[in-house]
């Protein structure tokens, strides 16, 4: 099995606020990410597939197709967006980095197979939103 990982950026803003914390502890959890009226994050995205080459191509997957379907379900819809408003999956969910890496994942699983990519397993996703946060989701059948 062999793995390849392409790698996207976005820029937008979101506003950390969990309804059902204190507005000072809600503060305390997510500093600058607590704004009232956000503030912007440059995000770096990782994809990763994994499986076999194809025996006469030798390629895992077309990675034109991979660009395709990131482009078109995560980097125009949330590129320069504010994501609390813009991306209905936060629509009352905190746009924190680990729900945005399971949205990621689920736009991603969901349009896979029609993007041509079925040769090919979606094997990772991780997001990046400071130098020191990474987050990673594996789906929800890796191993715990
Ligand atoms: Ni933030």
């Amino acid at each position: 099995m062999v793995t390849v990982t392409r790698t996207y950026e976005f820029s937008a803003s979101h506003r950390l606020h969990a309804e059902g914390l204190s507005d000072s502890r809600n503060l305390d959890l997510f500093g600058k990410c607590n704004w009232v009226n956000g503030h912007g994050h440059n995000y770096e995205v990782e994809v990763s597939l994994s499986g076999d080459p194809d025996p006469v191509s030798g390629r895992l997957a077309d990675l034109d197709a991979v660009d395709k379907v990131v482009d078109e379900t995560i980097l125009t819809p949330f590129d320069h967006r504010h994501l609390n408003m813009d991306v209905p999956e936060f629509r009352g969910v905190n746009p924190t980095s680990e729900n945005l890496t399971l949205v990621i994942w689920n736009r991603l699983a969901a349009s896979w197979d029609a993007a041509g990519l079925s040769g090919a397993r979606l094997h990772r996703v991780a997001v990046r939103e400071t130098p020191r946060n990474y987050f990673e989701y594996y789906g929800p059948n890796a191993p715990n």
